[in-house]
């Protein structure tokens, strides 16, 4: 079953949690704080959020800053929406979203969403982040196996290739598994 499906199939009793996004509760706090700082350390005027799940991100970083979110599922979409009324968080895909758009972010964030990514369309989801940044993508991922086998692992090398870039990288707290990168987008 692929990413999308499980997404789809997700029980009413885990929609809104964690779980619902295929995320055990300690490893999505742990990635929100740490993705947050990360993102705050740059000093973005505006944040793209793809894959923003429930929006947990714009919680955790300045009202100041422009956030928009993009979230491709509908009952996730809903609750994000619900819970924050006030922000542009739009239903959509990247990939759609990148070809409608003309705008560019200071600062792309993909956090948890690499993992639902088929390793074939790796390379192309990469770059697509990259064209929207103006000047960080921020993505997170796992590296060993996780979420029970079911999603994608992904690999730094894998990842520095991908994004024809150098990866900084740093390990989320709380779990050595999880892991942080820095893209500068050189333009
Ligand atoms: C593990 S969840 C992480 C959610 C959120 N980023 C967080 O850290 O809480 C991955 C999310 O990415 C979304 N997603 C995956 N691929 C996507 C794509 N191509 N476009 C938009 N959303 C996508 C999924 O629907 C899911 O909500």
């Amino acid at each position: 079953m692929d990413a999308v499906s499980i997404y789809e199939s997700q029980p009413d009793d885990k929609r809104g949690t964690p779980e619902g996004l295929l995320t055990p509760d300690h490893l999505h706090d742990a990635r929100l704080v740490a993705t947050s700082e990360l993102v705050s350390s740059l000093d973005p005027i505006s944040v793209l959020d793809v894959g923003c799940g429930y929006g947990d991100l714009a919680d955790c970083i300045s009202p100041a800053v422009a956030y928009t979110g993009i979230e491709q599922i509908d009952w996730i979409w809903n609750i994000a929406r619900a819970r924050h009324p006030k922000l542009e968080i739009l239903k959509s895909g990247l990939d759609g979203f990148a070809q409608e758009t003309p705008r560019r972010f200071d600062v792309v964030v993909a956090a948890g969403v690499l993992p639902t990514v088929d390793p074939a369309d790796r390379t192309r989801f990469c770059q697509t982040l990259r064209s929207l940044a103006e000047r960080f993508v921020v993505v997170s991922w796992l590296d060993p196996l996780h979420y029970g086998g079911r999603l994608q692992a992904t690999s730094v090398r894998s990842l520095c290739e991908a994004f024809d870039a150098p990866v900084a990288v740093s390990p989320v707290p709380g779990d050595s598994s999880y892991l942080l990168g820095v893209v500068t987008v050189a333009r």
